[in-house]
């Protein structure tokens, strides 16, 4: 495979000026992200690391994909009409998402958050054009939780639809038919496993689904898991869910239950990872320091579970996982003194690259 991959910056600007087509508007310019192979890691394992360039998409994050998922699928089924309202209940890309999709296809947006977001969460959204309701921050069982209003007010409103990306799998399926199709294409089918966390699922069920169809069967499908996530233990003892506890500085990963999207793929997972704090921070860090990319958490997450993998597969072996967004959203921490000492993760940054943590 690695005689096709195209090598740095000036063959790629060559290669986007004279094969690209224009397309229209921001949905159709969803997708279509690099195939990263990182080299550092693959040399360091013997092994060949990929991940895919989510973070380039135009909202800034794989959750676009979802949200223009979400919205098509209501349009198709003629649930929305022009000048309709979009509901979610969502505290983070799915509403960046969908704010960027609402203003792009004429839709009102209205976001339901728990009202412990940060405020500069609320201010993009509403600079996004989006409406915010911050409500508290109660379980899933509360009928005020944060989806529930969302649900409920969506229900009181004409013309208008709530998204609910945790449990409607049109979201799995922005996945199988644009994500899946690309890694299968970018890797000639030559890929071992893919491996990434989960929030609402949809990536890893949709993905999942379109390689394993792809390969008949030969490309393993894995789940990695932050800490406070109770999916590791559900798919490594075969199904049970135990109660949610701790937490991680992971954000957009980590579930308390089995949600519809990925339901539809959770018995073909191959197996699941831990990757707890320490190594994602350190690998936030090394992949600025080694590969320039300036990656949120749950993508370092991702690479350091897809490592373990390769290894855990053996020597030769192909695994693809998913960068997810920047770091850009979450900057005023991951690369904060404070903020890592008072995590207690400082020790867990290795000395040479305690360099970028600039922020006191
Ligand atoms: C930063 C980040 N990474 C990963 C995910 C997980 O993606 P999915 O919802 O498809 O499981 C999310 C979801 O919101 C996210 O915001």
């Amino acid at each position: 495979m690695l005689s096709v991959l195209r090598r740095g910056v000036v063959s790629q600007v060559r290669q986007f000026s004279t094969n690209q087509i224009a397309v229209e508007g921001f949905t159709a310019s969803v997708g279509n992200t690099p195939l990263i192979y990182l080299k550092k890691l693959s040399q360091q394992t013997g092994c060949k690391i990929f991940g895919k360039a989510e973070f380039q998409n135009p909202g800034g994050s794989i959750k676009d994909r979802a949200a223009v998922g979400v919205v098509r699928d209501a349009e198709e089924k003629g649930l929305i009409k022009p000048g309709g309202t979009v509901v979610e209940g969502t505290a983070g890309n799915t509403g960046i998402g969908l704010a960027h999709v609402c203003r792009s296809r004429g839709y009102k947006c209205v976001i339901f958050m728990p009202n412990t977001q940060s405020q500069e969460k609320i201010d993009l959204l509403r600079m996004l054009g989006a409406e915010v309701h911050p409500v508290p921050a109660v379980p899933f069982e509360n009928p005020q939780n944060y989806n529930h209003q969302a649900r409920d007010y969506a229900k009181n409103l004409t013309n208008a639809i709530w998204t609910d990306q945790f449990d409607n799998t049109a979201n799995a399926y922005a996945h199988f038919i644009s994500t899946g199709p690309e890694i299968w294409q970018q890797t000639q089918g030559d890929i071992d496993a893919f491996i990434c966390a989960t929030g609402t699922g949809g990536t890893l069920a949709g993905v999942g689904k379109y390689l394993k169809a792809k390969s008949k069967g030969k490309t393993q499908i894995w789940l990695a898991d932050p800490p406070g996530s109770v999916l590791y233990q559900y798919v490594s003892t075969g199904g049970k869910l135990a109660e949610r506890s701790g937490s991680s500085i992971t954000e957009g990963i980590g579930q308390g239950r089995i949600t519809d999207n990925l339901g539809t793929f959770v018995s073909e997972l191959s197996g699941a990872l831990h990757i707890p704090d320490e190594k994602s921070i350190a690998m936030v860090y090394e992949l600025l320091d080694t590969e320039g990319l300036y990656l949120g958490a749950s993508s370092a997450l991702n690479v350091v579970a897809a490592v373990e993998l390769a290894q855990k597969l053996g020597k030769g072996s192909k695994v693809v996982t998913v960068l997810c967004d920047g770091a850009y959203r979450y900057q005023s921490r991951l690369f904060s003194k404070k903020w890592l000492k008072a995590k207690g993760l400082e020790d867990a940054i290795p000395e040479h690259l305690r360099k970028y943590a600039v922020l006191d």
